[in-house]
C-alpha cells in the first residue's frame, strides 16, 4: 500500500465507513471538533489540541477494553479518503459471560443531521456483534439530550433505566438514562 493511502474501512454501508482513528487524522479531528463544539456542548468534549488527540487516540488503540472508529464519508475520488463526519467509541468493554461495552460518539457539525451518524450506528452494530463478538452495548444519555436519544431509539436500543448523580460531565455528577442493545440470539 503507498504511504499516504487511505486507511481502509473496517465496515461500510453506502454513504459512510468505519475505520480506526490514527496519528494523522489529528489535525482533521481537532479541527473539525473545534467546529463543532455549539453542537457538542454540554453533552460531550472531544479532544481539541494535536497533544490531547494525541491521548485520547492512542488510548482507544492500545486497549483491549476500548475500540475507537472514525466515521468517515465516502470521498469523491476513488481511493481517496473522505471528510471525517464524526466518530463512536466503545468503551468499559467486558468479556466473559457479560461482552458488553458502553458507547461514545459525537457528529461533526458539517454532517449533523443528514442520517450519516445513524448508518454509521448501524455499521457498528453490526461489527460489535459480528467480529467484535460482543453481546451488549449501552449508552448513556443526559435526559435533555434528544437528539442523542433519538440516534439510539431509531438503531433499536431499548430504555433500561434510569441512574442519578452517574457521569461526572462538565463539572457536576449528572442523571443519566441507560439505554441498551443486545445481540439478535440465535
Ligand atoms: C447525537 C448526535 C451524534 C446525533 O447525530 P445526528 O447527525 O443528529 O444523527 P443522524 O446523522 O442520524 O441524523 C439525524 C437526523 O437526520 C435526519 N436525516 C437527514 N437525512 C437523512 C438520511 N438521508 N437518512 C436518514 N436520516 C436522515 C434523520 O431523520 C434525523 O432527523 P430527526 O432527528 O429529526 O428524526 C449529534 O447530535 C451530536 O453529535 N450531539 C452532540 C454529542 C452527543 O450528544 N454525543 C452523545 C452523548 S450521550
Amino acid at each position: 500500500m503507498p504511504i499516504d493511502a487511505p486507511t481502509p474501512h473496517v465496515t461500510a454501508g453506502p454513504r459512510v465507513g468505519l475505520r480506526p482513528f490514527t496519528p494523522g487524522d489529528a489535525a482533521e479531528f481537532t479541527a473539525r471538533a473545534a467546529e463543532s463544539t455549539a453542537l457538542h456542548r454540554p453533552w460531550l468534549f472531544p479532544p481539541l489540541t494535536a497533544e490531547r488527540y494525541a491521548a485520547y487516540a492512542g488510548a482507544l488503540t492500545g486497549d483491549p477494553s476500548r475500540a475507537g472508529f472514525l466515521v468517515c464519508e465516502h470521498g469523491g475520488d476513488p481511493g481517496a479518503g473522505g471528510p471525517i463526519a464524526g466518530f463512536l467509541t466503545v468503551n468499559n468493554i467486558v468479556r466473559g459471560a457479560f461482552r458488553s461495552g458502553a458507547l461514545g460518539y459525537g457528529a461533526f457539525a458539517h454532517a449533523a443531521g443528514r442520517g450519516l451518524m445513524g448508518e454509521a450506528l448501524g455499521l457498528l452494530l453490526a461489527h460489535a456483534f459480528g467480529p467484535m463478538d460482543l453481546h451488549r452495548l449501552e449508552a448513556n444519555i443526559q435526559p435533555g439530550n434528544a437528539p442523542s436519544r433519538a440516534l439510539v431509539r431509531r438503531a433499536g436500543f431499548r430504555l433500561e433505566g434510569f441512574s442519578p448523580a452517574m457521569l461526572f460531565i462538565d463539572g457536576a455528577w449528572r442523571d443519566h438514562e441507560r439505554w441498551a442493545v443486545t445481540a439478535p440470539c440465535g
